[in-house]
């Protein structure tokens, strides 16, 4: 039985087997301080993850490859859940920024060890949707490393922190100390159960949201710091033209090989991967021997467009934007400009792209 401060004494469970109430936190300690190089990993690798992405002047640009809209976008080409990423790609600053917050503030979560549970499965969210989409096409999967954090995060979402070296064990140890309570001891009495409980997620919240602005502070100050330094990115070229004619010279020409002929049959569109960007684009063989290459982005705000084949249009999913194949160039907004054209060259039973 123990005493509390301005409550009537309070019953504290004692089990038949005395060593059975000392096993339990023990062995979530043993827990703790077994899986404690695995959280630190993490928590750091995920700090830094966040932080890289929120200094990085590029991470939130419209046209830098290495732009989080240019990767989803890379990304929608081969992702199963392909609708979900051209929705993001509606609002992709909003997305990074989600994504760079997310990561920052699991990956602090977990490190200082305040809802080491809730940092766990805000990992395995962001690995999940990585694998889902950037590394969906690796082969074997184990060389894309999101599947690897989507396991290592499971510990954390099953078993929490274990209590050591944690901010929120030490919250609630503190907690308990102040309501009179030996930390650690069982109590039958759940008003006051509750109330530690109430006052440790309120005193853990309350740390937590000063990492997060922390974290914040840090990574705007970085990304003002960094934005004097964006490096200069492509832009669609407006003198790109984009048919072809067989050679029969027999001469491989200069470019990327990215299709066959074979691939692409007479009124239809063979999809493909942009090489210098990454980026979805598509080859269309109006009538026999004329190749036309355009970019599957669309111009509005960069959803990846459809091939119609019934009306012989690129439709985009997100707002309804359509473009002629012969031209590229819209003939339904919100789309103002053409889809970027590309140069192909047919050679023999090989196209490729200039
Ligand atoms: S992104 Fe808006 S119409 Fe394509």
């Amino acid at each position: 039985m123990w005493g509390t401060r301005g409550e009537s004494a309070t019953m504290v469970v004692m089990p038949k087997n005395s060593l059975q109430i000392k096993a339990t936190p023990a062995a979530q300690l043993h827990f703790g301080k077994v899986i404690f190089p695995l959280r630190v990993f993490l928590g750091v690798t995920y700090i830094y993850a966040g932080l890289l992405k929120l200094t990085d002047p590029n991470y939130f640009s419209k046209t830098a490859p290495s732009g989080v809209l240019h990767q989803m976008q890379a990304a929608s080409a081969h992702s199963p859940i392909a609708f979900i990423v051209n929705h993001a790609i509606e609002h992709s600053t909003l997305a990074g920024l989600g994504i760079a917050l997310g990561e920052l503030l699991a990956g602090l979560g977990l490190l200082v060890g305040i809802w080491s549970r809730i940092a766990g499965l805000g990992i395995f969210g962001l690995a999940a949707s990585f694998f889902l989409t950037v590394s969906w096409g690796t082969t074997p999967y184990f060389f894309g490393p999101d599947s690897v954090f989507m396991a290592a995060a499971l510990p954390f979402i099953l078993g929490g922190d274990g209590g050591y070296l944690s901010v929120e064990a030490m919250i609630r140890q503190r907690v308990q100390r102040d309501a009179g309570v030996t930390p650690g001891a069982t109590l039958s009495n759940k008003p006051l159960e509750d109330q530690i409980q109430r006052r440790t997620l309120i005193q853990s919240g309350a740390v937590a949201g000063g990492l997060g602005i922390a974290g914040l502070v840090v990574g705007a100050i970085g990304h003002k710091r960094n934005t004097g330094n964006i490096t200069a990115t492509p832009t669609p070229s407006a003198t790109l033209t984009s048919s072809a004619t067989p050679t029969s010279s027999g001469t491989a020409p200069s470019g990327t090989k990215v299709a066959t002929v074979a691939d692409v049959p007479v009124g239809s569109a063979f999809q493909f991967t942009e090489p210098t960007t990454g980026a979805p684009a598509y080859i269309m063989q109006p009538k026999a021997g004329t190749f036309l290459a355009y970019s599957a982005i669309c111009t509005h705000e960069g959803c990846i467009v459809n091939f119609d084949k019934g009306n012989n249009i690129f439709a985009c999913p997100c707002h309804g934007a359509q473009f002629d194949t012969a031209s590229g160039a819209p003939t339904r907004g919100p789309a103002q400009t053409p889809l970027q054209k590309f140069t192909i060259t047919a050679s023999g039973t090989d196209l490729y792209l200039a």
